[in-house]
């Protein structure tokens, strides 16, 4: 595990030394503050990576130094220190970009979880950054995946991991979640990169003619065969084959794949000579293969040759966090290709937009950007640009802006309970001590949450 440059900040002296020991027994090397100005003060000066923040100190409190952290440096992670009982804190914190906080007096193991878990967050974080860096080096342009949520991170991490290879790779998501974007990653970043990856969707092609598309076929080998076609596996020779919809494969194809797949070896329609190619495999479903397995409609000994490395690509409504950066993204590709200067959108269309829970995904998302972009009579986008049902939009803005707030904060408090009940081992009337409420109202709010077995 990576090692973290620590500043810890608090102007209690025993505390201070208590968590620098601590740290430094772990490997961490430690840098203390006593209060909020010299913490500012060593952060200009210094690498950090993370910055653990007494809330309460005289001076500058916390949350003012930890907002200015940010604003000095975006990159590093600050954890809040904060007393017990003070959900209010904890939320601001968190709200001015805390990754998290932890409660006095702080307990040891629960500090090293967190400071573990956030090493790896930025490991993670810095290892996609290098292989960016090495594509670019390289001269290929990955094509452009947006994301911010901590699941893509993770995913683009082994596609990394993957990508050096040859094993094939089954992409799972539901339509619209980025199956092929992710495949053309996986090929850019691997060494077959500067040889082709040839797309083949299995839906769209009849069974007969599916078969001559992937192993080409002879002059005659069938009516309205006129002339020798090479088939899609060898024009991927030394590069990627990727094959969409695999879900939809017929059972004739289907042995013929895995019999590719097994011998490395094919004929072309109407040959019998046996020819070789080096091809890496990348297929991709919305279906649930598995399921399709057990109903016998997808052979499994296929099945498992495809699936060496399963990625499942999230929902969009699973990773809400990646919302406002492709929305961004989205706005500003297509503002500048249709040439409008759109500055965005008002308040409450993109609330809306937030709010809603895109069954047909990322590409769903897109196309809504791209309509009210063109449609947009002014520079906001307003919610007559955006295509939702009435009953959506009626629900939506009659809770105004505040819904998506207050959404955000009943999620936190849900969790900050959830906490609260497992360190107590569901001990109500601590965990209410823990929260600073009383336990009438921790119950309420159980109830609410629906938290009460
Ligand atoms: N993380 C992302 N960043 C930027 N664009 C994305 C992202 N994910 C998806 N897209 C865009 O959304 C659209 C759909 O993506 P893609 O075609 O890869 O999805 P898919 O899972 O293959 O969908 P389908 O199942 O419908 O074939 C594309 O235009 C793609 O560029
Ligand atoms: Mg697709």
């Amino acid at each position: 595990m990576q090692k973290l440059s620590i500043l810890v900040v608090d102007d209690g002296q025993s505390q201070r030394e208590m968590l620098r020991d601590f740290l430094r027994s772990e490997g961490h090397t430690v840098t203390e503050a006593d209060n909020g100005e010299k913490a500012l003060n060593t952060v200009l000066g210094g690498q950090f990576d993370l910055v653990l923040l007494d809330y309460k100190m005289p001076g500058m409190d916390g949350l003012e130094v930890l907002k200015e952290i940010k604003r000095l440096n975006p990159e590093i992670d600050v954890v809040i220190i904060t007393a017990y009982g003070t959900i209010e804190t904890a939320v601001e914190a968190l709200k001015a970009g805390a990754i998290d906080y932890i409660t006095k007096p702080v307990e040891l193991d629960e500090l090293i979880i967190l400071v573990n878990r956030i090493a790896e967050r930025r490991q993670l974080i810095q290892e996609n950054k290098l292989l960016k860096e090495d594509l670019n080096k390289r001269g290929i342009t990955a094509d452009k995946i947006i994301y911010k949520s901590q699941q893509m991170a993770e995913l683009i991490n082994l596609a990394g991991r993957v990508a050096a290879s040859k094993a094939s790779v089954l992409i799972q998501g539901e339509s619209g979640t980025g199956k092929e974007l992710l495949a053309r990653l996986i090929h850019q970043l691997s060494p077959r990169a500067n040889k082709p990856i040839v797309i083949v969707n299995c839906v769209t092609l009849h069974e007969n003619l599916l078969e001559s598309e992937l192993f080409g076929h002879e002059k005659g080998a069938f009516t309205g065969a006129t002339s020798r076609r090479i088939g899609r596996f060898e024009e991927a020779d030394g590069g990627t084959i990727f094959l969409d919809e695999i879900g939809e494969l017929s059972p004739t194809i289907q042995v013929k794949l895995l019999r590719f797949l097994q011998e490395r070896e094919f004929q072309r329609l109407g040959s019998n000579v046996n020819l070789q190619v080096d091809v890496r495999f990348i297929s991709a479903t919305n279906r649930d293969l598995e399921m399709q397995v057990a109903e016998g409609i997808f052979r499994d000994d296929l099945f498992y040759r495809l699936k060496v490395v399963t990625m499942s690509l999230p929902p969009l409504r699973k990773r809400k966090e990646d919302l406002p950066v492709l929305i961004d993204f989205f706005v500003d590709n297509f503002a500048k290709e249709n040439r409008r200067n759109i500055k965005g959108f008002t308040t409450e269309a993109r609330d809306l937009l937030l709010k809603y829970d895109y069954p047909g995904n990322v590409r769903e998302l897109e196309n809504i950007i791209e309509r009210a972009i063109v449609i947009a009579r002014e520079q906001y986008i307003t919610t007559n640009d955006l295509p939702f049902k009435s009953d959506f939009l009626l629900e939506a803005s009659e809770k105004k802006s505040f819904s998506a707030l207050k959404e955000s904060l009943d999620e936190l408090e849900k969790k900050l309970i959830i906490e609260a009940m497992e360190k107590t081992q569901d001990n109500q009337t601590k965990a209410a001590e823990i929260l600073g409420i009383s336990e009438r109202m921790l119950r309420y709010k159980l109830k609410k949450y629906g938290l009460k077995s």
